[in-house]
């Protein structure tokens, strides 16, 4: 670090820092995702494999990450670094997260484009309208207009930058405490209604009954790939929201709010979205299509419609806004600690990079190279008929292969390779929990990389 280089940021507050791990991890994979898996995977008995996941694996690598941020005060590959000694294969796990975080962020900016588009057309009630099939094609349409796809991309990654611009306290910390209580507030709202709807009862039974028959080996390993995405896991997100935290704050306690958050907004999520699937008669398994093609359906025939469909997908771009903005964070504090780029400077170039990576996704709904192209290119990869266009790819890529090979390199240092003083020293301080210290070390080394093994086994289809 040059000698002119400003000293680091810390979080205001210990409820600051919990805002902003909260907005990481409440995103398009809580809100959306889950509902969409917990329902194909029959509900009841998939939640309560999930919760466990989440409980057993995700919360003992979220500890183990934000605690490696804490003590080295580094974004990932320096924290691997330093606490590995200055050794260069540990760094390498840090550098998976740092590229992951980029992949990430340049197809999620699609994703969170159309959720702008969306809000937007149902603020100006275009998605009122009297055909149903007309709405219905609307994804379809959105899916495959390259401008459109470009035009809010490129919106959505100005905005994540302005946030990440201003730095730890007054970009990132700042724009979490707006947009949190603002998800909750929305959430509320949406959830008020939907109890209002004849579907809500069958919806409860859907996501809550107990469908034994429903639930697969495939489902519970679902739920545990789910856990890591859900979380931010496995490409250092918490590793470098943990460089900003107070060295005596409550790492486990923080932990445990952060996961029952996310766990809590998934679960109402559900809630939300399936009475209104239900009471217009829409498929609930129908996958993308659930959130932007079959809710606008429902939207249009509900009184005051444009309003509740303006509601829900700005809730969607508002949840997508914090996690992106830990993406983002991710790289930019990378290039502040190791090149010793002014925040500014990297905010900057970064996300301009990362905005051109997502250009192919932007154009991946089309018949072109990125699209239909990629999709037959990588048909031999996933089986006949089965190949992906290029977002669906990635998406793939990090969510089964590269967070859960972060997650496993951040469980087996932590366990394995840290020194044990400095481990139990670490997890002692600022925590009420330091006798739980044994357990937490016992999943960390066992059952987590087991698990994550169980994860690359399926995902690879070895078995
Ligand atoms: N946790 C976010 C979501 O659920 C996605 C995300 C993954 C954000 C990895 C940051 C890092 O949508």
């Amino acid at each position: 670090m040059s000698a002119a280089a400003p000293a680091r940021e810390f979080w205001s507050s210990r409820l600051g820092f919990v805002l902003a791990a909260s907005g990481s991890a409440v995103g398009l994979g809580s809100i959306w995702k889950f509902p969409y898996i917990a329902g194909v995977n029959g509900g009841g008995l998939f939640v309560v494999a999930y919760l466990a996941c989440i409980a057993l694996v995700a919360v003992p690598i979220m500890v183990a990450e934000i605690l490696l941020g804490r003590e080295t005060r580094k974004a990932p590959v320096g924290a691997f670094r330093d606490a590995a000694g200055g050794s260069r294969g540990w760094s390498a796990v840090g550098w998976v997260g740092v590229a992951t975080g980029a992949i990430i962020l340049s197809y999620y900016s699609v994703v969170a484009g159309w959720t702008l588009h969306y809000a937007w057309l149902g603020a100006r009630g275009a998605l009122r309208s009297a055909d149903p099939d007309a709405v219905a094609n609307l994804f379809a349409r959105v899916h495959a207009d390259p401008g459109v796809n470009l035009f809010w991309h490129a919106v959505f990654m100005v905005v994540v930058t302005l946030c990440v611009a201003g730095g730890v306290r007054r970009g990132v910390e700042r724009w979490n405490r707006l947009l949190m209580p603002t998800l909750i507030l929305l959430m509320c709202v949406l959830l008020a209604r939907a109890t209002t709807l004849d579907g809500f009862g069958r919806a409860v039974e859907f996501v809550f009954g107990l469908h034994a028959q429903d639930l697969t080996a495939r489902g519970l390993l679902e739920a545990l790939g789910h856990a890591f995405f859900t979380l931010s896991l496995g490409m250092g997100a918490m590793i470098t929201y943990g460089s900003y935290v107070a060295r005596d704050e409550d790492v486990v306690s923080s932990s445990v709010i952060v996961s029952g958050l996310d766990t809590l907004i998934s679960l109402l999520a559900c809630l939300v979205v399936f009475p209104i699937t239900f009471s217009f008669g829409l498929a609930p398994g129908a996958g993308p299509g659930l959130m932007f093609a079959n809710l606008p359906i429902a939207f249009a025939q509900m009184p005051l419609g444009a309003l509740w469909a303006a509601a829900f997908f700005l809730l969607l771009a508002v949840a997508a806004l914090a996690s992106a903005i830990s993406t983002l964070e991710v790289v930019v504090a990378h290039a502040i600690d190791e090149i010793g780029w002014s925040r500014r400077r990297a905010t900057l170039l970064l996300a301009g990079a990362i905005a051109l990576l997502g250009v192919p996704s932007a154009l991946s709904g089309g018949a072109g190279l990125f699209g239909a192209g990629f999709t037959d290119l990588t048909a031999g990869l996933f089986g006949p008929g089965e190949g992906k266009n290029w977002f669906d790819f990635w998406d793939w890529v990090c969510a089964n292969l590269l967070l859960p090979a972060g997650g496993l390199g951040i469980a087996v240092f932590v366990a394995w390779r840290m020194g044990p003083a400095a481990r139990e020293r670490a997890f002692a301080q600022g925590s009420g929990y330091a006798r739980w210290y044994w357990l937490w070390l016992w999943l960390l080394r066992w059952l987590v990389p087991l698990a994550i093994v169980a994860i690359f086994v399926n995902a690879l289809g070895l078995v």
